[in-house]
């Protein structure tokens, strides 16, 4: 262990050398502290108020130098505290925390801890990674608001399986096997099935539906729920279709409903949705588990129902003021057969629609694939 020896010449010369040996013996002595225990040893050896290295070289050195050599020594005597206390703060054991405890000179010796303690050391003079916020994709976001419309209403929230067999996506809608209303909805059927009895086959769902027989299967009368979810069709893609989108289905079943239920609840729905200045309007049409079975159309939100902007024509209603935005119905009495419900006490009504196509239209987003493409440049917009 080093030890300060007493100054015999003040001359520049001899100063050099007294701090270049005390400054190898420094070296020396910060590479052999192999761990937390040598390194506290090391410390007091060279820092401890009585008798540690710097307390001597004040004594020996500074104070018992004549006064024409005292600003040299006291210069030299300040550089040997400085570089002693940052050797101690650097070579400690995990030196990043104990450089924090270096106070003002924590930054200045961030650096040398870096360079000193090698590749594993944490550096946290450099900026962090910044990570964005996350915001939600404006189909969810979409889906979010219809849903919170309906539960308002006292609707509650199903969910059901992507994959679904033949018999809930068909068969118990009522769509006989190789019925030709089947042929509405082109299914991508999963490989290999054909040794299983039809309605035992797996396909991706093609709608929402089959969640209202799994529902009503689990679950006596009174019912309101709504039903979110992702659906797919063997569609190619294009700038209004995907093989993969959202719609969200809805299921009332009771006493004494009746299509006023049906109409007055779906109007306040898009009110609530697109402003309360939209009107809505039913037509005839055919879906085999609703009778009678209805198409809704919302007055146009974007042009106001006039089919014009200006003087150019408007795009979303194709200039005829009306957006087809769902499809509809009584349930009809064959599907309550499927579920053990009694067509002669209850009666309900449904609706299915799209996800995509209404926040297509909320958006004024031109291409449905910009939903599925993951481009942050597109997605941001909606943060
Ligand atoms: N499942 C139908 C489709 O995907 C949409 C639909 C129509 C759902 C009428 C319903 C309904 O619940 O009553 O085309």
């Amino acid at each position: 262990m080093y030890t300060v020896p007493k100054l015999k010449s003040y001359s520049a010369a001899a100063l050099d050398k007294a701090v270049e040996k005390l400054l190898a013996a420094l070296k020396q002595e910060a590479a052999a502290a192999k761990n937390e225990a040598d390194w506290k040893t090391f410390r007091d050896h060279w820092m401890a108020r009585k008798n540690g290295v710097l307390t001597q070289i004040n004594d020996l050195w500074l104070k018992a130098a004549p006064k024409d050599a005292k600003r040299e020594v006291g210069q030299r005597v300040n550089e040997l505290k400085a570089t002693v206390t940052q050797a101690v703060d650097n070579f400690r054991p995990g030196a990043a925390t104990a450089v924090i405890r270096a106070g003002a000179s924590v930054k200045a010796s961030l650096g040398t801890v870096v360079a000193t303690a090698g590749p594993d050391a944490l550096d946290i003079t450099l900026p962090g990674i910044p990570r964005p916020l996350g915001a939600e994709h404006p189909v969810i976001k979409t889906v979010h608001e219809i849903v919170s419309v309906f539960r308002n209403l006292g609707y509650s929230v199903q969910e059901g399986p992507v994959i679904e067999t033949d018999y809930y996506n068909f068969e118990a809608l009522n769509f006989p096997p190789n019925h030709p209303a089947r042929d509405t909805q082109d299914t991508l059927f999963i490989a290999r099935q054909e040794a299983k009895p039809q309605r035992e086959r797996l396909l991706l769902r093609t709608h929402t539906s089959p969640v209202q027989i799994r529902t009503m299967e689990k679950m006596k009368p009174p019912v309101r729920i709504v039903i979110p979810g992702m659906v797919h069709r063997n569609d190619p893609p294009d700038a209004s279709h995907s093989p993969m989108f959202h719609q969200i289905e809805g299921l009332a079943v009771d006493t004494n409903i009746t299509f006023c239920d049906l109409k007055g609840t779906l109007d306040h729905a898009m009110k609530a949705l697109f402003g309360s200045s939209v009107k809505t309007s039913f037509r005839p049409s055919f879906f085999p588990f609703t009778e009678p079975s209805a198409e809704m159309l919302v007055s146009c939100f974007i042009c106001g129902g006039s089919g014009k902007r200006g003087s150019e024509p408007c795009r979303p209603c194709k200039q005829t003021g009306w957006i087809e935005i769902l499809g509809c119905g009584m349930v009809d009495p064959n599907v309550y057969g499927f579920v053990n419900y009694d067509p002669k006490k209850v009666s309900g009504f449904a609706f299915g629609m799209g996800a995509d196509r209404i926040a297509i239209l909320k958006y004024g987003v031109d291409d449905i694939q910009l939903f599925f493409n993951g481009d942050v440049r597109f997605l941001e917009q909606f943060g």
